[in-house]
């Protein structure tokens, strides 16, 4: 499968976060990608390493460092850049201020919440901030997330209100393990998340920006089709602040609840 892939979650930069640490490492993952058909990868920083190791200025200087080292090494990977942004009380305001980076200038936001442990209260009201304010929020890997893989009628919620979710390419094969799978796979069947992405961080292991096996298990899911849309055609859309259709999400079944 060489399909020109578009990964909108990636931790390429070298020495920002818990990414590469130096530029060898990540024109090694650049290599992967490009390998896998990766055509664009979306940059996607941790907002909060962001803000603590460096200004955003040169954030931008990294990114373009990254390209130059891609170009000399004959990898052809387009680089666009966004954080990925820790759902906090005040991420509005950190959008505002430019600290928080939505998807490469458009309406779309990468939005994390806690891996571990329930949603803070203020989660669906910040959540609603930031639609209000114009934005559409992205859910990273939902299916790593305790609150959401639990309670997936909770995501449900979101998407019905207008949010679109992420899954990670590894989930879905299996890498992380069953439980991750499992949840990936729930929500594929019930059309709860709309995105293939890699998340990668380095070159080796699990975190490695590979789709093509993301896309083949999630095709055993939603169809060959879809599957190749959610890697393809829906990022290109979020990237270039397109509108992208998504089917409705299938009910939910709900796993816990007092009524049963
Ligand atoms: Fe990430």
């Amino acid at each position: 499968m060489n399909a020109p892939f578009v990964d909108i979650h990636n931790h390429t930069i070298p020495g920002v976060d818990d990414g590469p640490k130096g530029m060898d490492d990540a024109l090694k993952m650049a290599s992967i990608a490009a390998d896998d058909g990766i055509e664009t990868v979306l940059l996607t920083p941790h907002n909060r390493d962001v803000a603590a190791l460096t200004r955003h200025g040169r954030l931008d200087e990294q990114a373009d460092r990254l390209r130059q080292a891609a170009a000399t090494d004959g990898i052809s990977v387009r680089f666009l850049l966004a954080t990925e942004n820790y759902l906090e009380p005040d991420l509005p305001q950190q959008v505002e201020q430019g600290t928080a980076l939505p998807i490469n200038g458009t309406s779309y936001i990468l939005v994390e919440l806690p891996y571990m442990g329930m949603l803070a209260l203020y989660t669906d009201d910040t959540l609603s901030q930031l639609q209000l304010s114009g934005l559409i929020p992205i859910i990273a890997h939902p299916e790593r997330c305790e609150a959401l893989a639990s309670r997936p009628e909770v995501l449900e919620g979101f998407v019905q209100r207008g949010m679109l979710a992420q899954v990670t390419s590894a989930s879905i094969t299996g890498a992380f393990g069953r439980d991750f799978q499992r949840a990936a796979e729930h929500m594929l069947r019930h059309g709860l998340v709309h995105v293939i992405a890699t998340d990668a961080h380095m070159a080796r292991g699990p975190r490695v920006p590979v789709m093509s096996d993301g896309v083949r298990a999630a095709a055993k899911i939603v169809g060959d089709e879809r599957a190749l849309e959610m890697a393809t055609t829906v990022p290109a859309a979020i990237v270039e602040g397109r509108p992208v259709d998504v089917p409705e999400p299938k009910q939910a079944k709900r796993r816990f609840g007092p009524f049963r």
